[in-house]
């Protein structure tokens, strides 16, 4: 490795769009800032996720530095939020002249970023590649097959990935096992969680909500395939609400989801004092609420690997997932749309019988530092060559 990095090897653009995007991008900045020599960075944000409760937030929790530059592209159509991505982040690699673009997830922002660099022939690294869903129904499905079939270097979390990816006949040499840096997030700030109580005061709750010994459950809930029809919605709040009888819930409330509740005349189905929402919440107060909490039910990708890495018993109200070592090796449990499963899973879990699990291999907090070491070889050798 030599001491400085090259000058005329221009920075990696780390890109960022949306909430799922922070807790994986904190890490891989500070690796590449402790790398020696010091890997070069500027952090792109698209807009895509911009209130302070879905974004500004989780900046200041994450301790991640304003971004170099922002596409500020807003809301839209997955169409339109796409192209306005890609028009916008165009000019952006022919000012700039990164050695490399960084994306990580299934966002739109991250295909939209991808396609833009391959087809300017400037590297593409995905972090968290190979997931499958095998479900194309899903927007980031179609994001996360589109933007391995593209990328240069895939990194991924789960020993499955790399079967994925073979299948898709993507050439092993691009796909390097590195572990997960959602985990990496979680291990770094564990120690600054907040507490529950703190969070449902200041969300405006009452805090003994939580204080009796049944203990409480976490729900977030915003894919459109739960949230946008509204019997679906309205069958799931049901539910949630029937188990509220037994076990106090805390909601993060995404804007999708309370939009939607307002819009489907639904709000009769939250209105009762075991059931507690709150707005969408920030990174440590997540992580406060989860570590302490006696289940979560959720159909979040992020929140089935936090809670595998935590611990707690995690029902996921989903068909499928593409974080199959969850339910092999973790705490995670599907449960679909079905609300028979929901309501005995649940009480199979406040039973005592819920699933406990282990950590995944290479879930160890030291993932980015893997993904520093080697993209910055890999750089160098290219740069080396001539590349
Ligand atoms: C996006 C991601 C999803 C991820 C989720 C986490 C895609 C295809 N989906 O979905 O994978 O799990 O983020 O939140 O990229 N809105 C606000 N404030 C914001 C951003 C959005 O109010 O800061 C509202 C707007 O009404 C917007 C809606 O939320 O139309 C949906 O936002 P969008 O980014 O399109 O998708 P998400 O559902 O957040």
């Amino acid at each position: 490795m030599p001491e400085t990095w090259p000058s005329d090897l221009g920075p990696v653009i780390c890109v960022v769009g949306a909430r799922p995007n922070f807790m994986k991008m904190a890490p891989i900045l500070r690796a590449f800032a402790n790398h020696a020599p010091a890997i070069p960075t500027l952090l792109l944000h698209t807009g895509q996720h911009y209130d302070r409760d879905m974004n500004d937030r989780l900046f200041e929790d994450l301790r991640l530095p304003q971004p170099d530059i922002n596409l500020e592209v807003g809301s839209g159509s997955h169409a339109v939020q796409t192209a306005e991505v890609m028009k916008r982040f165009e000019p952006v690699l022919d000012e700039r002249k990164p050695s490399c673009v960084l994306v990580v997830g299934d966002v739109n922002s991250t295909l939209a970023c991808t396609l833009v660099a391959a087809k300017k022939n400037i590297p593409v690294v995905h972090v968290e590649a190979g997931l499958r869903s095998y479900d194309r129904a899903m927007p980031e499905e179609i994001n996360r097959v589109l933007t391995d079939q593209i990328a240069d270097l895939l990194y991924t979390t789960e020993r499955s990935a790399a079967d994925n990816l073979t299948r898709e006949g993507i050439a092993a040499e691009r796909v390097r096992f590195v572990g997960n840096v959602m985990i990496d997030s979680l291990q770094d700030n564990r120690q600054y969680a907040r507490s529950p109580t703190t969070t449902i005061a200041t969300g405006g709750g009452d805090p003994a909500l939580i204080a009796g010994p049944e203990g409480y459950g976490v729900v977030t809930l915003h894919r459109p395939s739960n949230v946008d029809t509204p019997d679906v919605l309205a069958s799931l709040l049901g539910v949630l609400r029937e188990i509220s009888a037994r076990l106090p819930l805390v909601f993060a409330l995404h804007p999708r989801t309370r939009g939607n509740i307002e819009r489907f005349g639904l709000q009769h189905l939250i209105d009762t004092p075991r059931m507690l929402m709150l707005p969408p919440q920030g990174y440590l107060e997540m992580l406060g609420l989860m570590a302490d909490a006696r289940i979560v039910l959720t159909d979040s990708g992020g929140l089935q690997e936090e809670t595998t890495a935590l611990g707690i018993p995690c029902l996921t109200m989903r068909e499928n997932t593409e974080r199959p070592i969850t339910v092999e090796q973790g705490t995670n449990t599907m449960v679909g749309r079905d609300i028979e499963a929901i309501r005995q899973q649940t009480a199979e879990t406040l039973a005592g019988r819920g699933k406990s699990g282990r950590v995944p291999e290479l879930w160890d907090g030291r993932a980015a530092e893997r993904i520093a070491t080697d993209l910055a070889g890999w750089l160098l050798d290219r740069h080396a060559a001539g590349c």
